[in-house]
């Protein structure tokens, strides 16, 4: 059985701090809905990342669950070294699920940072991240994800969790705003062939939302589909579509392995932000993605036919439709299977490349019993575990 657990910030580091003054993390290890917290106690290691050109020096209160020693009488602990120009220094916190419920607290100080405005007049900023401190190995596609060590048929990857980067402001700052930031980062990790043969190798970044929520949060099923797609070889797809989907960790990832003339991220109004967002994060990358409103089971937001068409004008023709994790409410089935309908009978040739993760003793496979007996469709099952992965045809 393979397991993935994600170190999580409910609370994340504000995005701008003042020096000399406390902030707070509240963070745990938990699964991808987050009903679960990890059973075991864990070393995760705390890396602080001063992305500019200062150095600085930072300081943790005891209030936190550090695992290093401290003075007795001083309930505050100077971390290792100054931080100079883009280095990291590192504290090790106890993940401990009885104790803290698995939610842990820590606090940290910038207690100086020399200068506090780089040359270039750009501001300091540090980034933290959660990782687990050691593990058996790293993950080829999720960035310093490591594998807690287990028996042979159990294996967990536990995923880390980036902040964004915090702006480190004086004392007089007016604009400080001591709010926690409302998202953190993930990392994917490309390594794909570049037209001639060299290859080329770079990390996507990924935002989620630290509050509960369906669309703006990364899951299993997208992060199996990275590693799905970065493994498997595929056949050329002119044109791709993804419905559902959410941060687009999936349909992003596909846009640079696959690279398809066009390729359309679609969600629920609510959603689209959190896709533009991420699309944002891509500057410098050529891919030609194409971020639209689409609710299953409505007609098709086919853009007006107009006699200059752009080239990824949305025609409704698409070779593959790519799901993940969308299974998950079996009332949503019929509207989902409608627009797959619509799209097929535009083209049916067109391929559908599902990953679904069983949850709820297995409910949401009545959609494949729908497939068939109503559509006559059929699959291919691969298991990636704890995903399945289907490929999805009409006979016709
Ligand atoms: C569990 S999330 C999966 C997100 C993403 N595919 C992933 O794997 O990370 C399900 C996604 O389906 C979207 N969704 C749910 N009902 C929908 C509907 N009726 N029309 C369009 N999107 C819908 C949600 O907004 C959400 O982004």
């Amino acid at each position: 059985m393979t397991n993935l657990f994600y170190t999580r910030y409910l609370k994340p580091p504000p995005n701008n701090i003042i020096l000399g003054k406390p902030f707070t993390i509240v963070w745990t290890v938990a699964n991808d809905l987050g009903e679960i917290s990890y059973w075991e106690p864990l070393i995760i290691r705390c890396r602080i990342t001063n992305t500019s050109t200062a150095s600085l020096q930072l300081q943790e209160s005891k209030n936190g669950n550090s695992k290093n020693n401290r003075n007795k009488n001083n309930n505050k602990k100077l971390l290792n070294n100054e931080i100079s120009t883009n280095t990291t220094t590192s504290v090790e916190l106890e993940y401990d699920p009885v104790k803290g419920g698995g939610i842990m607290t820590n606090t940290f100080t910038v207690i100086s940072s020399n200068p506090l405005k780089t040359q270039k007049n750009d501001s300091v900023t540090i980034q933290l991240v959660l990782e687990l401190a050691s593990g058996i190995k790293k993950h080829p596609i999720w960035t310093n994800a490591r594998r807690v060590a287990m028996d042979d048929d159990t294996c967990c990857w536990i995923i880390p969790v980036y902040s964004l980067p915090m702006q480190i402001l004086s004392a007089l700052s007016t604009s400080h705003n001591n709010n926690s930031a409302r998202e953190y980062e993930r990392r994917v990790s490309i390594r794909s062939q570049k037209a001639g043969s060299s290859q080329e190798q770079y990390e996507l970044l990924i935002h989620e939302d630290a509050l509960p929520s369906i669309g703006s949060h990364i899951w299993d099923c997208g992060m199996l589909m990275c590693q799905y797609l970065a493994e498997k070889s595929f056949p050329y797809f002119d044109r791709i579509l993804e419905l559902g989907s959410g941060t687009a960790i999936a349909g992003i990832y596909a846009a640079h392995m696959l690279k398809p003339s066009a390729i359309y991220l679609t969600d629920l109004e609510e959603t689209i932000s959190t896709i533009e967002h991420n699309v944002s994060l891509l500057q410098g990358k050529h891919v030609n993605i194409v971020v639209k409103e689409l609710e299953w089971g409505k007609p098709l937001p086919l853009d007006p036919n107009d006699k200059k068409r752009k080239r990824d004008a949305f025609d409704g023709t698409i070779d593959l439709v790519l799901l993940t994790d969308v299974l998950y409410n079996p009332s949503f089935h019929d509207a989902l299977i409608d627009t797959l309908k619509q799209l097929m009978e535009i083209n049916p040739k067109m391929k559908i490349l599902l990953g679904y993760k069983p949850r709820d003793q297995g409910e949401e496979r009545t959609f494949f019993d729908k497939i068939k007996k109503n559509l006559g469709w059929q699959w291919e099952m691969k298991l990636l575990p704890p995903a399945e992965i289907y490929w999805i045809t009409s006979t016709t």
